[in-house]
Formats: structure tokens, C-alpha cells, sequence
């Protein structure tokens, strides 16, 4: 048996949770291969299983994520899979926005989970950092419940967490709203003090829009999904919102 674990990661919370999913498969002498959508666009339709697993932006998935699968996913005949969103509450609405897609494109959605982890986005007072304490908890908790996630669909065990129709129907309507800001949002808030930056161009090859151009400076394209994988990924520190540095994950 082999699986394919197909995923967005802004900043690493998200791919946390897939290495989890590998070992947790890996121990029971089961293989996976991992599927970055933000650098691959084709998957086989050959994998015994699949597992989505994205980030929660705005509390349903972010549309890279679900563009990649409406375009890209591949047709299947009845394979069993697992949706995963991570998010910093607790509860995450990406999998009753992708499971009505993915069933049309011949998937058994046998788990849709989400799991929390640190938050990423705190740039304001109401968006608070995870506390250090509450940030070991989740990733404990959530080597509990990945171990358990697989437990029960390897037993082919439905395990199906219930998500709000209301708030995703108003999430999905708000995001579009959302993105329109995230568009601009680097050009607006972002710059770069150049005292640290080493050139190095890791923000440039990592942004998973190409939004970043680096040639004698930094500039931003109007793709920007605000993922913060820039800022919180740069070696030096050296992007400033609003003129400050900010505090790296
Ligand atoms: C633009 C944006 C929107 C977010 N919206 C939510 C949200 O609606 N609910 C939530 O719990 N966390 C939200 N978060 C926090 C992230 O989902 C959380 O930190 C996640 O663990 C990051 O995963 P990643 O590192 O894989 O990108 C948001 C983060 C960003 C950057």
C-alpha cells in the first residue's frame, strides 16, 4: 500500500502535521509521498490512498489550495482518502468546502479533521502569538490525533469531525474579500531592512506565488496570498511590517 499526501503550507504548521502523517503511516510499514502543490502540479491516480491536508486562512482553505485540486486532483476510482486542515483554533472548515469536490472526482472522503496548531498571524492585538506552553501542547496533541487518524481509516473507520455549514458558506463569501486585501497586502505593509537582508533570494524561490522579484531590491507583484511564508521563513529577520521587525515563529 502507498499514499499520497497532497499539501499547502504557508509557514511550516501545516507540513508539521504531514511529516506526522508520514511517520505515523512509516511505522506501520506503509509509504507515502509528500505533494507540495505550491512546487508540483501533477499527481498519479496509481496511490492506493490520498491525504489533503492545507492551511486555514480565513477559516476555509485558501484558494491555491482548492484551485490545485479542482484543476489537479485526479480522477479516481473510489480510492479512500483523509482531509486535513490546520489552523489556529481549534476548528477548521476546509473539509466541508473540498468534500463535495472531491466525491465528484470519485474519492471515498473517509476522515476530515482539523488540527491546531500555532498561530503565525499576529500582527495586531486582536491575533495573539500561541504562547510557548499552549504551542508545546498542540504539537503533543497533535501526535495524538494524527496517530489516531490513521488507527481508524487504516480499521476503515468513518471519522468525520462535524463543520458548519453557516460559517463555511460565510467564509467562503468572505474570502474573495480577504484575498483582494491579501492581494496588496506585502506592497502596503511589507518592506525590507536592507542593514540585515543578505540577498540570499530565499523569499524570492520560496514564495509559492512568485509574488517576490528580487533583483537590486525586493518588489511585490499584486499575487499575494498572505501566507507569511517570507517573513517568518527569512534567515535574517529582515523584513519590517508597518517599519518593524517582527517576531519570527
Ligand atoms: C491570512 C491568514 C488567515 C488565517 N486565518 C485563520 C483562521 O481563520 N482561523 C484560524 O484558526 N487560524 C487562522 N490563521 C492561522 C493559521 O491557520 C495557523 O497559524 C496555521 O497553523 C499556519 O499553518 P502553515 O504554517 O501551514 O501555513 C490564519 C493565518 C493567515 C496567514
Amino acid at each position: 500500500m502507498k499514499g499520497a499526501i497532497i499539501y499547502f503550507s504557508g509557514t511550516g504548521n501545516t507540513l508539521n502535521v504531514v511529516n506526522l502523517v508520514v511517520k505515523e503511516f512509516g511505522e506501520k510499514n506503509i509509504e507515502c509521498d509528500k505533494i507540495d502543490i505550491s512546487k508540483d502540479n501533477t499527481v498519479s491516480k496509481d496511490y492506493d490512498f490520498y491525504v489533503f491536508a492545507s492551511v486555514i486562512h480565513v477559516y476555509v482553505f485558501p484558494e491555491i489550495f482548492t484551485n490545485w485540486l479542482k484543476k489537479n486532483a485526479p480522477i479516481v476510482d473510489n480510492k479512500r482518502c483523509i482531509v486535513l486542515s490546520v489552523q489556529a483554533a481549534y476548528i477548521g472548515y476546509g473539509g466541508r468546502q473540498v468534500t463535495k469536490m472531491l466525491s465528484s472526482k470519485g474519492y471515498d472522503v473517509m476522515v476530515v479533521r482539523s488540527i491546531p496548531m500555532p498561530n503565525n498571524y499576529y500582527f495586531n492585538s486582536f491575533f495573539k502569538e500561541t504562547p510557548e506552553q499552549r504551542k508545546k501542547e498542540m504539537k503533543e496533541e497533535a501526535i495524538l490525533e494524527v496517530r489516531n487518524i490513521v488507527n481508524k481509516f487504516l480499521k476503515d473507520e468513518g471519522y468525520i469531525e462535524k463543520q458548519s455549514y453557516i460559517i463555511t458558506t460565510i467564509s467562503k463569501a468572505v474570502y474573495p474579500i480577504a484575498l483582494r486585501h491579501f492581494n496588496k497586502w506585502a506592497r502596503k505593509k511589507l518592506t525590507v531592512d536592507y542593514t540585515r537582508c543578505t540577498k540570499c533570494k530565499k523569499c524570492e524561490k520560496e514564495c509559492p506565488t512568485n509574488n517576490i522579484i528580487f533583483q537590486e531590491n525586493i518588489k511585490f507583484k499584486d499575487k499575494c496570498i498572505s501566507c507569511l511564508r517570507c517573513v517568518h521563513k527569512c534567515p535574517v529577520n529582515a523584513f519590517l511590517y508597518n517599519n518593524k521587525h517582527f517576531n519570527q515563529m
